[in-house]
């Protein structure tokens, strides 16, 4: 949902931008572009395009060396970079940012929306400004412009703040002004922003990896606060220009963490991943037969207490609360209702301090999911959430935060994190049941030692890949996919097929076995593919019914079973086995084959993997 990162120090400003802009690429790529300070006027250089583009408009303009990231000259010391993704105006030269003021002696770079900028842009084309794109992030450098030579006696840091007052919506912000060659302004509201402070030299970015490679001290700014950075000094402010104290986090982890590391797409990587990450996230909270969650704040009382259970959240991660009610309803017998997070907020939920939400986010940034916990904390319920981005949005302002530890994930097609959010969602399940009685105490450990077994469950499903892969060459002209499952099985085929479309662009649906005859079966015709999940050993009766359904109309069914299951051979055209699992944890295990397939669907199409079109990882508007 668009980057922004910007430099001040004594280097070489523009490589370090680019750098920081391909770091945060993921969050959108319609156009990219940057803006700094030359000879006492703002350039700025932008295109439609991939970063790849920007760097190639540098490299010819001169202003980067051919062939590496060195500069080709140095006397550019503060910069602002921006990578878009297009809400209001289409991709296009005009719409990329930075944007210039009227006047041209400030710009600015937006992450967010601003949601009154109709009546803004009225308001400044009354007092004769002009608009050159149609942005929404344009009327904030002509706002800024028109305070500071109205009422703010040419100061900038008063002009921005005298503009935010005005401006309703999300933004982080960057800001340059010709009149202060030396300082550079930022500010966040709604929308993530981080501050990188180094030695004779700040960055303010997106979220922290773009930055890494130059300082693990990251200030984390927060909503409605104003920073001002020179390459000596960041000073944060309130919005009502009071100072604010705060210190510096040490960030202990690696930037590499976050580079492709030899694999030809960040997914694969990533997928690999997954059984590291689901150990990671496991392993260190079972101890001596107990799952451990530190300060964990609801007592047995107030768990019994609970009308019922929310689960918000958007995307894959809503598919993991999918999968999350079944689990929390079989094992403690609490009505589970699962949410997006983007519904949630606007139907007045019946939710009240008797109400346990869970929220769940990759990012902890996600704009829908993170308004939704305002409005269920502020009618009084617990918020527990499981977040994988350490200092995120959610995972502060929530009340209890269980960190999945997936590591980074770039692939816009989330992976490893859904399966930490789903080994979360059982620690939580297991650990709540045995709390309220639900559970003995020998199934709670039964669960803890199958949990255990998972990772390497999942290896070896990563082991078979080129089953999945063969499977793949033969299907992926296909116009249109079926996931039908029951069960855990359903709420696993929604996720399934969300992938297949997110990267390969197949059309795809996802439905309950039993739902396909009322309706959807009528799209169903010879050769259509079908992939089921068979994992609930006692649904495998109506299951295999639901195959021979779509058989008896032509359809090609893939099934995906355990090992044990021998029957599904005899109604499925092919079969992928995973290794036996507990049905209760299927999805946890069955969902790596589903992304494979994905995964090999968007090869074999010759689509961008890890960045398809139209979408973003992180979504911070609404
Ligand atoms: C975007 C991403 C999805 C992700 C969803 C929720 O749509 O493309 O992969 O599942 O946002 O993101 P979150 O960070 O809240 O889990």
């Amino acid at each position: 949902m668009c980057g922004i990162v910007g430099y001040v120090g004594d280097k070489d400003a523009l490589p370090i931008l680019i750098r920081g802009l391909k770091g945060l690429e993921y969050r959108g790529y319609d156009s990219s572009g940057v803006a700094f300070i030359q000879n006492d006027n703002l350039k700025v250089i932008k295109k439609k395009g991939r970063i790849k583009i920007l760097e190639e408009m540098l490299t010819a303009d001169g202003y980067l060396s051919e062939g590496d990231d060195k500069p080709a000259q140095s006397d550019i010391h503060m910069g602002i970079g921006h990578t878009r993704w297009a809400t209001h105006g289409a991709p296009s030269d005009e719409n990329s940012h930075p944007h210039l003021s009227e006047n041209g002696r400030i710009c600015v770079v937006h992450n967010g929306i601003i949601e009154n900028y109709i009546e803004l842009r009225q308001l400044l084309t009354e007092k004769g400004y002009t608009f050159i794109s149609e942005t929404d992030t344009e009327v904030v450098a002509h706002l800024i412009e028109y305070h500071f030579y109205f009422d703010c006696n040419q100061d900038i840091f008063a002009s921005v703040r005298e503009a935010l007052l005005e401006i309703e919506g999300s933004y982080a912000l960057g800001v340059l002004c010709t009149d202060f060659p030396d300082l550079m302004i930022a500010a966040r509201k709604d929308s993530p922003l981080v501050v990188g402070i180094g030695d004779h030299e700040n960055f303010v970015a997106s979220d922290i990896p773009a930055i890494l490679s130059y300082t693990r001290e990251i200030l984390i700014v927060e909503d409605n606060e104003i920073i001002v950075l020179t390459k000596k000094d960041v000073k944060l402010y309130s919005v009502h220009g009071v100072l604010i104290q705060r210190d510096p986090i040490h960030i202990d982890w690696d930037s590499e963490a976050a580079e492709k590391g030899g694999y030809e797409h960040f997914m694969m990587k990533e997928m690999s991943e997954e059984p590291k990450a689901v150990r990671s996230t496991v392993a260190p909270r079972l101890r001596n037969g107990k799952i451990v969650l530190d300060q964990f704040p609801l007592s047995a009382e107030q768990i019994r207490a609970a009308r019922n259970i929310h689960i918000v959240a958007c995307g894959t991660a809503y598919h993991a609360g999918c999968v999350g009610k079944y689990v929390i309803e079989k094992l403690c017998r609490i009505p589970v209702i699962v949410d997006v997070a983007s519904e949630f907020r606007y139907r007045d939920p019946l939710v009240d301090n008797q109400t346990i939400v869970i929220i769940i986010s990759q990012s902890g940034e996600t704009l829908d999911t993170l308004a939704a916990m305002r409005e269920a904390k502020s009618r009084g319920a617990s918020i527990i959430s499981i977040v994988n981005v350490v200092g995120s949005s959610i995972s502060r302002e929530a009340d209890y935060v269980m960190y999945t530890a997936a590591g980074p994930e770039i692939a816009v097609a989330s992976t490893k994190a859904y399966n930490t959010q789903l080994a979360c969602m059982y620690l939580l399940a297991f650990e709540m049941s045995h709390l309220i009685g639900k559970i003995s105490d020998e199934e709670y450990r039964t669960y803890q030692d199958k949990l255990l077994e998972i990772p390497e469950m999942i290896e070896k499903v990563l082991e078979s890949r080129s089953e999945i892969q063969r499977f793949a060459s033969e299907h992926f002209n296909a116009d249109s996919i079926f996931f039908i499952g029951r069960g855990l099985d359903y709420a696993l085929s929604m996720e399934a097929s969300l992938k297949l479309k997110e990267i390969s662009y197949i059309h795809s649906e996802a439905y309950p076995g039993g739902e396909l005859k009322h309706g959807t079966i009528a799209l169903i015709e010879k050769g259509t593919l079908v992939v089921c999940p068979l994992t609930q050993d006692s649904l495998m009766d109506k299951m295999i019914s639901n195959i021979q359904e779509v058989r008896a109309r032509g359809a090609v069914v893939l099934g995906i079973t355990t090992e044990k299951q021998t029957r599904a051979s005899e109604v499925c055209d092919q079969v992928f086995y995973i290794p036996d699992v507990d049905p209760l944890l299927a999805p946890i295990v069955a969902v790596t084959p589903c992304q494979l397939f994905a995964y090999y669907m968007s090869v074999y199409k010759g689509c961008d993997v890890d960045k398809p079109r139209n979408l973003a990882k992180s979504v911070t508007v609404e």
